[in-house]
Protein backbone atom coordinates (compact mmCIF):
# COMPACT_ATOMS: atom_id res chain seq x y z
CA UNK A 1 0.00 0.00 0.00
CA UNK A 2 1.50 3.53 -1.08
CA UNK A 3 1.61 5.81 1.64
CA UNK A 4 1.86 9.47 1.32
CA UNK A 5 1.59 13.04 3.34
CA UNK A 6 -1.53 14.45 3.59
CA UNK A 7 0.00 17.76 2.79
CA UNK A 8 1.81 16.28 0.10
CA UNK A 9 -0.75 14.69 -1.33
CA UNK A 10 -3.20 18.15 -1.55
CA UNK A 11 -0.34 19.84 -2.90
CA UNK A 12 0.43 17.37 -5.82
CA UNK A 13 -3.28 17.41 -6.33
CA UNK A 14 -2.80 21.59 -7.05
CA UNK A 15 -4.10 22.88 -3.83
CA UNK A 16 -1.09 25.12 -3.09
CA UNK A 17 2.17 24.81 -1.79
CA UNK A 18 2.45 22.85 1.31
CA UNK A 19 2.42 25.93 3.66
CA UNK A 20 -0.99 26.70 1.78
CA UNK A 21 -1.88 23.07 2.12
CA UNK A 22 -1.09 23.53 6.31
CA UNK A 23 -3.13 26.39 6.80
CA UNK A 24 -5.85 24.69 4.81
CA UNK A 25 -6.15 22.08 7.12
CA UNK A 26 -5.09 24.20 10.07
CA UNK A 27 -8.47 25.86 9.40
CA UNK A 28 -10.66 22.41 9.70
CA UNK A 29 -11.38 22.45 5.93
CA UNK A 30 -9.84 18.89 5.08
CA UNK A 31 -11.33 15.72 6.48
CA UNK A 32 -11.22 12.00 5.90
CA UNK A 33 -14.32 9.69 6.45
CA UNK A 34 -15.88 12.73 7.67
CA UNK A 35 -13.34 13.24 10.43
CA UNK A 36 -11.52 16.60 10.50
CA UNK A 37 -7.70 16.33 10.53
CA UNK A 38 -5.55 18.33 12.07
CA UNK A 39 -2.10 16.54 11.27
CA UNK A 40 -0.51 18.10 8.14
CA UNK A 41 2.20 15.26 8.06
CA UNK A 42 -0.71 12.20 8.74
CA UNK A 43 0.24 9.12 5.91
CA UNK A 44 -2.73 8.52 4.05
CA UNK A 45 -2.75 5.52 1.81
CA UNK A 46 -2.93 7.15 -2.05
CA UNK A 47 -6.54 5.24 -2.57
CA UNK A 48 -8.04 7.57 0.45
CA UNK A 49 -11.00 10.02 -0.52
CA UNK A 50 -9.73 13.32 1.15
CA UNK A 51 -12.86 15.88 1.41
CA UNK A 52 -11.73 19.78 1.32
CA UNK A 53 -14.03 22.12 1.63
CA UNK A 54 -16.60 18.94 1.23
CA UNK A 55 -15.66 18.05 -2.14
CA UNK A 56 -14.09 14.62 -3.03
CA UNK A 57 -9.95 14.62 -4.15
CA UNK A 58 -8.64 11.02 -5.43
CA UNK A 59 -4.83 11.51 -5.61
CA UNK A 60 -3.19 10.81 -9.20
CA UNK A 61 -0.03 9.23 -8.79
CA UNK A 62 0.97 9.81 -12.24
CA UNK A 63 0.50 12.17 -15.08
CA UNK A 64 1.48 11.85 -18.45
CA UNK A 65 1.78 14.64 -21.19
CA UNK A 66 2.80 14.85 -25.14
CA UNK A 67 4.65 17.73 -25.77
CA UNK A 68 4.83 19.08 -29.23
CA UNK A 69 8.66 20.16 -28.84
CA UNK A 70 9.79 23.59 -30.18
CA UNK A 71 13.84 23.78 -31.31
CA UNK A 72 16.22 25.45 -28.79
CA UNK A 73 14.59 23.64 -25.59
CA UNK A 74 16.90 20.68 -24.22
CA UNK A 75 15.13 17.70 -23.53
CA UNK A 76 16.34 17.42 -19.51
CA UNK A 77 15.19 18.27 -16.25
CA UNK A 78 17.10 20.99 -15.43
CA UNK A 79 19.61 22.94 -16.97
CA UNK A 80 21.86 25.95 -15.61
CA UNK A 81 22.28 27.86 -18.50
CA UNK A 82 19.52 26.64 -21.38
CA UNK A 83 16.05 26.40 -21.23
CA UNK A 84 14.37 22.96 -20.50
CA UNK A 85 11.32 21.38 -22.08
CA UNK A 86 10.11 20.88 -18.48
CA UNK A 87 9.27 24.91 -18.43
CA UNK A 88 6.78 23.85 -21.15
CA UNK A 89 5.03 21.71 -18.99
CA UNK A 90 2.40 24.00 -16.01
CA UNK A 91 2.61 21.75 -13.29
CA UNK A 92 3.29 21.61 -9.97
CA UNK A 93 4.47 18.02 -9.81
CA UNK A 94 8.18 18.19 -9.26
CA UNK A 95 8.97 14.67 -10.48
CA UNK A 96 8.31 14.82 -14.34
CA UNK A 97 10.87 14.22 -16.75
CA UNK A 98 11.31 13.44 -20.31
CA UNK A 99 10.50 10.21 -21.65
CA UNK A 100 13.61 10.08 -23.90
CA UNK A 101 15.39 12.61 -25.89
CA UNK A 102 14.72 14.78 -28.49
CA UNK A 103 17.90 17.07 -29.86
CA UNK A 104 17.72 20.84 -29.55
CA UNK A 105 17.72 21.53 -32.85
CA UNK A 106 14.51 18.70 -33.30
CA UNK A 107 11.15 19.53 -33.40
CA UNK A 108 8.10 17.02 -32.55
CA UNK A 109 6.49 14.62 -30.34
CA UNK A 110 7.55 13.68 -26.68
CA UNK A 111 6.32 12.10 -23.65
CA UNK A 112 6.49 13.62 -20.42
CA UNK A 113 5.61 11.78 -17.47
CA UNK A 114 6.68 11.04 -13.78
CA UNK A 115 6.29 7.13 -14.55
CA UNK A 116 9.67 5.79 -14.83
CA UNK A 117 8.27 2.46 -15.45
CA UNK A 118 6.72 3.22 -18.82
CA UNK A 119 9.40 5.16 -19.90
CA UNK A 120 12.37 3.00 -19.38
CA UNK A 121 9.80 0.26 -21.30
CA UNK A 122 8.74 3.06 -24.06
CA UNK A 123 12.57 3.58 -24.64
CA UNK A 124 13.94 -0.72 -24.38
CA UNK A 125 14.60 -1.34 -28.03
CA UNK A 126 13.07 -4.50 -27.21
CA UNK A 127 9.68 -3.39 -26.81
CA UNK A 128 10.04 -2.09 -30.55
CA UNK A 129 7.90 1.00 -30.29
CA UNK A 130 8.11 2.60 -33.58
CA UNK A 131 9.15 6.75 -33.47
CA UNK A 132 9.16 7.96 -36.96
CA UNK A 133 10.89 11.20 -38.13
CA UNK A 134 10.78 13.47 -40.55
CA UNK A 135 13.70 14.55 -41.74
CA UNK A 136 14.98 16.92 -44.78
CA UNK A 137 18.60 16.75 -45.70
CA UNK A 138 21.81 17.40 -47.69
CA UNK A 139 22.73 16.39 -50.57
CA UNK A 140 20.04 13.86 -52.51
CA UNK A 141 19.68 10.70 -50.76
CA UNK A 142 21.80 7.99 -53.10
CA UNK A 143 19.30 5.83 -54.48
CA UNK A 144 19.87 2.57 -52.76
CA UNK A 145 19.52 4.83 -49.43
CA UNK A 146 15.95 2.70 -48.14
CA UNK A 147 17.88 -0.91 -48.69
CA UNK A 148 20.84 0.64 -46.66
CA UNK A 149 18.90 1.72 -43.59
CA UNK A 150 16.82 -1.28 -43.99
CA UNK A 151 20.32 -3.41 -42.68
CA UNK A 152 21.79 -2.83 -39.15
CA UNK A 153 24.44 -0.27 -39.42
CA UNK A 154 27.82 -0.58 -37.70
CA UNK A 155 29.07 3.01 -35.83
CA UNK A 156 32.22 3.08 -34.10
CA UNK A 157 30.26 2.66 -30.22
CA UNK A 158 26.91 0.85 -30.89
CA UNK A 159 24.85 -0.72 -34.04
CA UNK A 160 21.87 0.28 -35.26
CA UNK A 161 18.96 -2.38 -35.63
CA UNK A 162 17.32 -1.49 -39.60
CA UNK A 163 14.82 1.39 -39.86
CA UNK A 164 12.30 2.08 -42.87
CA UNK A 165 13.00 4.24 -45.04
CA UNK A 166 9.69 6.59 -47.21
CA UNK A 167 11.12 8.45 -48.97
CA UNK A 168 9.16 11.90 -50.23
CA UNK A 169 11.97 13.23 -52.42
CA UNK A 170 15.42 13.05 -53.32
CA UNK A 171 15.87 15.36 -50.17
CA UNK A 172 13.13 14.46 -47.04
CA UNK A 173 11.84 11.46 -46.04
CA UNK A 174 10.13 9.83 -42.95
CA UNK A 175 12.26 7.50 -41.54
CA UNK A 176 10.77 4.72 -38.57
CA UNK A 177 13.05 3.33 -36.21
CA UNK A 178 12.51 1.25 -32.15
CA UNK A 179 15.52 2.57 -30.57
CA UNK A 180 16.86 5.68 -29.78
CA UNK A 181 20.75 5.89 -29.42
CA UNK A 182 22.01 9.76 -29.03
CA UNK A 183 21.37 11.29 -32.82
CA UNK A 184 20.61 7.91 -34.07
CA UNK A 185 18.70 9.43 -37.07
CA UNK A 186 21.46 12.14 -37.99
CA UNK A 187 23.74 9.11 -37.87
CA UNK A 188 21.94 6.79 -40.06
CA UNK A 189 21.54 9.63 -42.32
CA UNK A 190 25.04 10.50 -41.91
CA UNK A 191 25.80 6.96 -43.02
CA UNK A 192 24.57 7.68 -46.61
CA UNK A 193 26.61 10.50 -46.91
CA UNK A 194 24.12 13.18 -46.28
CA UNK A 195 23.40 15.47 -43.76
CA UNK A 196 20.28 16.18 -41.81
CA UNK A 197 19.25 20.17 -41.93
CA UNK A 198 16.10 19.43 -40.31
CA UNK A 199 14.25 16.69 -37.78
CA UNK A 200 10.58 16.51 -36.65
CA UNK A 201 9.38 13.19 -34.49
CA UNK A 202 5.94 12.91 -36.24
CA UNK A 203 4.99 9.89 -34.27
CA UNK A 204 5.79 7.43 -31.78
CA UNK A 205 3.47 4.61 -31.49
CA UNK A 206 -0.39 5.32 -32.00
CA UNK A 207 0.62 8.72 -30.89
CA UNK A 208 0.91 11.63 -33.07
CA UNK A 209 0.74 15.39 -33.33
CA UNK A 210 -2.80 16.06 -34.52
CA UNK A 211 -4.49 18.87 -32.95
CA UNK A 212 -1.13 20.51 -31.17
CA UNK A 213 0.92 24.00 -32.32
CA UNK A 214 4.32 23.57 -32.08
CA UNK A 215 4.99 24.43 -27.94
CA UNK A 216 1.48 23.18 -26.81
CA UNK A 217 0.87 19.57 -24.83
CA UNK A 218 -2.05 17.60 -24.02
CA UNK A 219 -2.41 15.59 -21.22
CA UNK A 220 -2.65 11.40 -22.31
CA UNK A 221 -6.05 9.80 -21.96
CA UNK A 222 -6.50 7.44 -19.70
CA UNK A 223 -7.15 4.86 -22.66
CA UNK A 224 -4.05 6.38 -24.31
CA UNK A 225 -2.38 5.48 -20.93
CA UNK A 226 -3.72 2.09 -20.77
CA UNK A 227 -2.67 1.40 -24.67
CA UNK A 228 0.68 2.28 -23.95
CA UNK A 229 1.16 -0.03 -21.01
CA UNK A 230 -0.69 -2.89 -22.63
CA UNK A 231 1.84 -2.47 -26.02
CA UNK A 232 4.92 -2.78 -23.56
CA UNK A 233 3.46 -5.11 -21.26
CA UNK A 234 2.89 -3.57 -18.36
CA UNK A 235 -0.22 -4.19 -16.05
N1 LIG B 1 17.67 11.08 -33.75
C1 LIG B 1 18.43 12.19 -33.80
O1 LIG B 1 19.45 12.22 -34.46
N2 LIG B 1 18.03 13.26 -33.07
C2 LIG B 1 16.90 13.29 -32.37
O2 LIG B 1 16.59 14.31 -31.75
C3 LIG B 1 16.10 12.14 -32.33
C4 LIG B 1 16.51 11.04 -33.04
Amino acid sequence: MAMIRLDKFLADMSFGTRTQVKKMIKEKRVSIDGIVVRNAELKVDMNTVVCVDEQEVHYQQYEYYLLYKPMGYLSATEDSCQPTVMELINSVRHDLFPVGRLDKDTTGLLIICNDGQLAHRLMDPDNHVDKRYYFTCEPSLPINAKEILARPIEFADFSSRGGKLEKIDDNSGYLTISEGKYHQVKRMIGFLGCEVTSLKRVSLSFLNLDGLEIGDYRKLTDQEVKRLKDIVNMD
